[in-house]
């Protein structure tokens, strides 16, 4: 695989992670420093699953960083008439492609997209497996919220997060599991078991619990996820109102927890369904945190994978 590529978190070291971080810090201080590093390149955007942030912020981070987009859509496309994967990218690389940020259903798609086309490629979310970009954003919300300082080997020790919802189809989840822990936070993994995140025994850095109420009030941050109602088996939570009752992040719930913790959710939300309206737009939510960071850690990883950066990260 090209060595500019990010696929996962998965076995990428703490060191690794805060370098995107502290990188992130940069753009977001002082964008104008970046402005040029991906000149003269052409990043494809390929995105053969909805997406609303991801593609936004990329397309932003792009342009912010001197370089152009050229975007693609599987609706409208050759796809439509069976052109596999493979091909459709071979064919787009033609047109002068530097790099490739790609989401597709299919997990691992990025590394057999990385190894055909010798091309960077970012995982913009594939299938259930991991959305290394979202969890980036989120431990940078996180450290901000949190004042963590990401020079140290672990920032974020000491800290508790729960991942709170529908953890089975959550790549979200996979991606902030390996993260969180290699930065030294406990994470606790809670929700239905009938959508809670299959071969637990191969995340030996968790801890299931089957219900909130339990360690809310000790936690330093929930995030809550979207329940994904398109991927649901039939019978995994009898109705959406009763997962509300048990899993939702009511105010009752919020209120539980310490007055400083704080509430992420990747989005897009199922209002008052995995969390209230008066949660969700309460002071301690950082939503629209975590969508404005998107593009300042998306610039950094742009800028060490397809731009080539090599200087220091802060
Ligand atoms: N969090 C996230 O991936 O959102 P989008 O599906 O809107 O990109």
């Amino acid at each position: 695989m090209p060595p500019a590529c990010l696929t996962a978190i998965r076995g990428l070291p703490s060191s690794e992670i805060r370098s995107f971080l502290l990188l992130a810090a940069r753009t977001k201080k002082s964008p104008e420093e970046f402005s040029s590093i991906l000149k003269g390149k052409t990043v494809l955007q390929f995105f053969v699953e909805n997406s609303t942030r991801t593609r936004l912020s990329f397309e932003t981070a792009v342009r912010m960083l001197g370089g152009q987009n050229l975007s693609f859509s599987a609706s409208g496309s050759s796809v439509q008439k069976g052109e596999t994967l493979l091909d459709t990218v071979q064919v787009i690389r033609q047109y002068g492609v530097h790099g490739i940020v790609m989401r597709h259903r299919s997990s691992r798609s990025p590394e057999q997209v990385a190894r055909a086309t010798g091309l960077p490629v970012i995982n913009a979310g594939d299938g259930g497996h991991e959305h290394p970009t979202q969890a980036l954003l989120d431990a940078f919300t996180l450290a901000k919220a949190w004042g963590a300082d990401l020079k140290s080997e672990k920032p974020f020790q000491g800290k508790t997060v729960m991942i709170l919802g529908d953890t089975l189809h959550s790549r979200v989840t996979r991606s902030n599991i390996h993260l969180l822990a290699a930065l030294g936070a406990e994470v606790i993994l809670c929700g239905p078991s009938t959508l809670s995140i299959s071969h637990l025994s191969l995340f030996p850095e968790v801890r299931y619990e089957a219900f909130p109420e339990r360690s809310l009030s000790r936690v330093d941050a929930v995030i809550t996820l979207r329940i994904q109602i398109e991927r649901q088996s039939k019978g995994a939570i009898p109705s959406l109102a009763e997962y509300r009752h048990f899993w939702g992040l009511t105010p009752d719930r919020a209120a539980r927890m310490k007055a400083d913790a704080c509430i992420l959710h990747p989005g897009p939300m199922n209002r008052g369904v995995e969390i209230d309206s008066e949660v969700a737009d309460s002071p301690r939510s950082k939503v629209l945190n975590q969508v404005e960071n998107g593009v300042f850690v998306r610039m950094a990883v742009l800028a060490r994978t397809i731009g080539g950066w090599e200087g220091a990260s802060s």
